[in-house]
C-alpha cells in the first residue's frame, strides 16, 4: 500500500514546482494521530551527553540567554519561557532516523536532520530567519507561529542568538500535533508554545559556494602531483636582479595549469564531500565483530542495512560512503545503488556479490557502517 503523503493535498510534484524554495505551506495533520517519538525525560537525558549537540535557551526577563550543551541541569519544567534545542536525534535514535527518512522525495545530499525542541509555555527562540528549508512539525502540545515575506533581516545588535530587530508578522497559525509548516530559506518567524510543547524541524543543507570553494582546494591539494622544480640553464647577464623574470613567471604558469580539474574530480569531490560524517559524528564498531564467515552466513539469511549514521551516495559509475569513494564494477555499481537508495541490501543481493564487494561490506561492517538487522526485523519482512 502507498504510503499516505506527508504532504496532505499537495502532491509532491505540486509541493516542489510551487513552494519549495518559494514560499511557506501549512499542511493541517500532516501526520495524523502524531506522537511524540521521545518523551521529555528522554529529551533531557539526551541534552547531558557529551555526543548530543544540544542548546538551551531561556528568555527570563530581561535577556534572552543561550547555553551550549552538555546540559547536566536544566530550569525546572514548571518555569514558563525556556526551550532546549537538540540537533541531529535522527543520529541518535532509529525512530527520529525512520522520520527524516519519510522527507526522502527531497535529495540526500538536501537532508540534514531533525531537530527537536522542547519548551515550556511561552518559551521559543525568538523572531527570526534561517538560512535553510525547514519543515517545523508539531509533535506534542501547541506552538503559535507568526511569519512574514518582510524584506528587513537586520538583526538586533549584541544578542546572543539572531533575533530580528523589526518583525512584522504577516500570517499566525496555531499548531497542533501533527501539523505542519513549511518554511523556505530566509523566511522571517516566530514560535511561541502555548503551553509546554515539543516542535521537530527537519532541516536541509545547502553549502555556501565559499566553503565549497575553500573544501575542494584542500581536496584538490591531497591529490595533486606536479613532478620536478624550476630550472632556468639559460640565465641571461645584466638583469635587474630583483625583478621576477618572464621566464619564471611562464614555467610557473605552464605547471599551475596543469592543476585544472577534471569533472570527475569535481564529481568526486562532491560525493566525498557531502558523504562525510560531520565533525561531531562518530561511528562505534560492533563490540564483539562476528568473523567474516558468521558475518557472510548472517548477511545471507538477513540482509545488511546501512546505520541511520552512514551517509551513502552515488554518481556514475563513483560510489561515496561516509567521506570515501570508490569506483566499484558495474554489475556492483548497481547493488550499491540499491543500497545507497533503500538503505538495505536484500540477502539475494548479498548472495549475489561478489568476493571483493562482500570483503567491503564486512570492512563496513567492521566500522560500524554498516549493521545486520536484528533477527526479529527480518523476519517481520519476510
Ligand atoms: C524551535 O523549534 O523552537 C525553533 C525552530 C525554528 O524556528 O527554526
Ligand atoms: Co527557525
Amino acid at each position: 500500500m502507498k504510503k499516505p503523503s506527508l504532504l496532505g493535498a499537495v502532491s509532491t510534484k505540486q509541493f516542489l514546482q510551487d513552494y519549495w524554495q518559494k514560499k511557506p505551506l501549512l499542511i493541517r495533520q500532516a501526520i495524523p494521530d502524531m506522537q511524540a517519538l521521545l518523551s521529555k525525560e528522554a529529551l533531557f537525558e539526551l541534552a547531558a551527553r557529551e555526543d548530543v549537540e544540544s542548546r538551551l535557551v531561556t528568555n527570563f526577563a530581561p535577556q534572552w540567554k543561550m547555553q551550549h550543551g552538555p546540559l547536566e541541569v536544566l530550569p525546572s519544567t514548571s518555569k514558563k519561557n525556556w526551550t532546549l534545542l537538540l540537533q541531529g536525534v535522527n543520529l541518535h535514535d532509529d525512530q527520529a532516523d525512520a522520520l527524516l527518512r519519510q522527507f526522502r522525495f527531497l535529495p540526500d545530499s538536501r537532508l540534514d536532520d531533525l531537530m527537536i525542541s522542547f519548551a515550556t509555555d511561552g518559551g521559543g527562540v525568538g523572531a527570526h530567519f534561517d538560512s535553510y528549508d525547514v519543515f517545523l512539525l508539531q509533535a506534542e502540545g501547541k506552538r503559535r507561529w507568526r511569519i512574514s515575506a518582510q524584506e528587513d533581516l537586520t538583526l538586533q545588535e549584541n544578542m546572543p542568538l539572531k533575533i530580528l530587530r523589526h518583525f512584522v508578522p504577516e500570517e499566525e497559525y496555531i499548531l497542533e500535533p501533527g501539523d505542519m509548516l513549511y518554511l523556505p530559506p530566509h523566511y522571517a518567524h516566530e514560535g511561541v508554545a502555548i503551553g509546554e510543547c515539543m516542535t521537530y524541524s527537519i532541516g536541509f543543507r545547502a553549502p555556501a559556494w565559499q566553503e565549497l570553494g575553500e573544501a575542494f582546494l584542500e581536496f584538490m591539494a591531497d591529490s595533486i602531483a606536479l613532478p620536478g622544480r624550476y630550472s632556468d640553464p639559460i640565465l641571461k647577464d645584466g638583469a635587474p636582479p630583483a625583478k621576477i623574470s618572464d621566464h619564471l613567471l611562464e614555467s610557473v604558469s605552464k605547471e599551475l595549469h596543469k592543476l585544472a580539474s577534471t569533472p570527475d574530480d569535481i564529481a568526486i569531490f562532491l560525493g566525498e564531500y557531502l558523504s562525510a560524517p560531520k565533525a561531531t559524528v562518530y561511528f562505534d564498531a560492533p563490540d564483539k565483530p562476528l568473523t567474516a564467515a558468521r558475518f557472510a552466513a548472517a548477511a545471507s539469511k538477513r540482509g545488511l542495512a546501512l546505520h541511520r549514521k552512514t551517509r551513502m551516495l552515488y554518481r556514475g559509475k563513483h560510489v561515496f560512503i561516509n567521506g570515501e569513494s570508490f569506483q566499484p564494477e558495474r554489475s556492483e555499481q548497481l547493488i550499491l545503488a540499491a543500497l545507497a537508495n533503500l538503505r538495505v541490501l536484500e540477502s539475494g543481493q548479498w548472495e549475489a556479490a561478489s568476493a571483493d564487494m562482500r570483503e567491503s561490506l564486512y570492512g563496513w561492517y567492521c566500522e560500524g557502517w554498516i549493521v545486520l538487522p536484528s533477527a526479529a526485523a527480518a523476519k517481520a519482512k519476510s
